[in-house]
């Protein structure tokens, strides 16, 4: 799992302003720690529920001041409704919304539900319900202004170690959860997608989870489980597709990049991030973010250069726009460089920051091997400055 929140005292990016935080999580396993832990174990989430009781909630931002809720039932006759309000118990607002499903060789899924709900006000705890019936849950909506934190996780798969991980991140009070890909590791057992909700919804109930697609969300290229299960908020953004969108949240403009879709010069990806850089405001999103799963900037010999060609097609673009920082996955191994553009270090380009440690054998699933095999610093120097 690689995890990232920026929180070293001794880390130049723990405060970006006096006002803004981003905190990485404590790294166990940082690049200077250069060794194989040895495997946990996978784990499996049942449920325990009936077939119309709601299971895999989770939550993600849909605009202004919107919240979309999702979960899924193996009764197809449950409504796609959810209610919510301000006081435990009290539900004044109902929303119904839509559902969807889809088939996998022999799987079909349950009814995944997507209700949108709000408008919301900042900083609040909802409490809400699913189908009409079932648990109340709860979730807290993001500050409108400064300080805002967000976790980063990449990489998360369902092993004990997931289950350690998501317990700090249950520690801390933060506000937006955002991972670069490779969710559930289902790699096409489409049930391991079912556990994997079973296994964060306790996490991604409460705080909205945006997400983008890594390797292991393709599953014959078709991303169809993905695009499914984590509608994001496309359509909101000017998007056309589930696979790369954006969002503001306080302050904050970040775009959710797709590495596996065509990101070549006039493609719909390229045509998009270029308009959608176009219009962000500066004073309105100081802060511009980009995160995606493969990395642009690497040396670690791990998935070196497999995010060459994109930089290629879009480093341009995102130094033109001052993107701040650039967050992905895939390495499994912490890296982070100064600001650098074209390969040069430079004052006006982004900080590139591939997200922490890894107990996922870097996308061959589950197994153990951190990515231990960097460049040396001379060469890394050498490379890019
Ligand atoms: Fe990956």
């Amino acid at each position: 799992m690689a995890e990232a929140f920026l929180s070293s005292p001794s880390n130049n990016l723990h405060r970006l302003s006096n006002h803004y935080f981003l905190t990485i999580f404590p790294n166990r396993h940082s690049a200077t720690r250069l060794y194989s832990p040895p495997p946990r174990s996978l784990i499996d989430t049942p449920h325990h529920g009936s077939k119309s009781d709601p299971q895999q909630v989770h939550i993600s931002l849909a605009g202004e001041d919107y919240m979309r809720v999702t979960w899924v039932t193996d009764d197809k006759d449950v409504p796609s409704v959810v209610e919510y309000g301000t006081t435990s118990g009290e539900y004044d607002t109902v929303v119904y919304g839509e559902h969807t499903s889809y088939t996998f060789y022999s799987y079909t899924s349950g009814k995944i539900h997507h209700v949108k709900i709000g408008p919301l006000e900042p900083s609040i705890t909802y409490y809400y319900r699913c189908g009409g019936h079932g648990p109340e849950l709860s979730f807290k909506t993001p500050p409108s202004t400064f300080p805002i934190e967000f976790v980063v996780v990449g990489d998360p798969g369902q092993t004990q170690d997931t289950v350690s991980t998501l317990a700090h991140v249950g520690d801390q009070d933060y506000d937006v959860f955002l991972l670069p890909g490779d969710l559930s590791y289902a790699d096409e057992d489409q049930s391991r997608w079912d556990s994997f909700g079973r296994l964060v919804e306790e996490y991604a109930s409460r705080r909205p989870w945006m997400v983008t697609e890594g390797n292991h969300e393709r599953e014959c290229c078709a991303f169809t489980a993905y695009n499914a299960r984590w509608l994001m908020p496309y359509e909101e953004s000017g998007s056309a597709s589930n696979l790369y969108y954006s969002f503001n949240v306080a302050g904050s403009h970040i775009i959710m990049l797709g590495s596996y879709t065509d990101f070549k010069k006039g493609s719909d990806q390229y045509k998009w991030v270029e308009a959608d850089l176009v219009k962000v405001d500066r004073k309105a999103t100081p802060w511009v973010f980009a995160v995606m799963h493969v990395p642009w900037y690497n040396t670690n010999e791990d998935h070196k250069d497999e995010g060459k060609s994109m930089r290629e097609a879009m480093e341009d673009l995102f130094y033109k726009a001052r993107v701040d920082v650039v967050f992905a996955g895939h390495v499994h191994a912490y890296e982070r460089f100064t600001r650098i553009y074209n390969r040069k270090a430079d004052p006006c380009g982004p900080v590139y920051i591939t997200i922490g440690e890894s107990m996922e054998e870097p996308d061959k699933g589950w197994h153990i091997s951190l990515a231990t095999k960097f460049n040396r610093h001379q060469i890394l120097l050498a490379e890019y400055s």
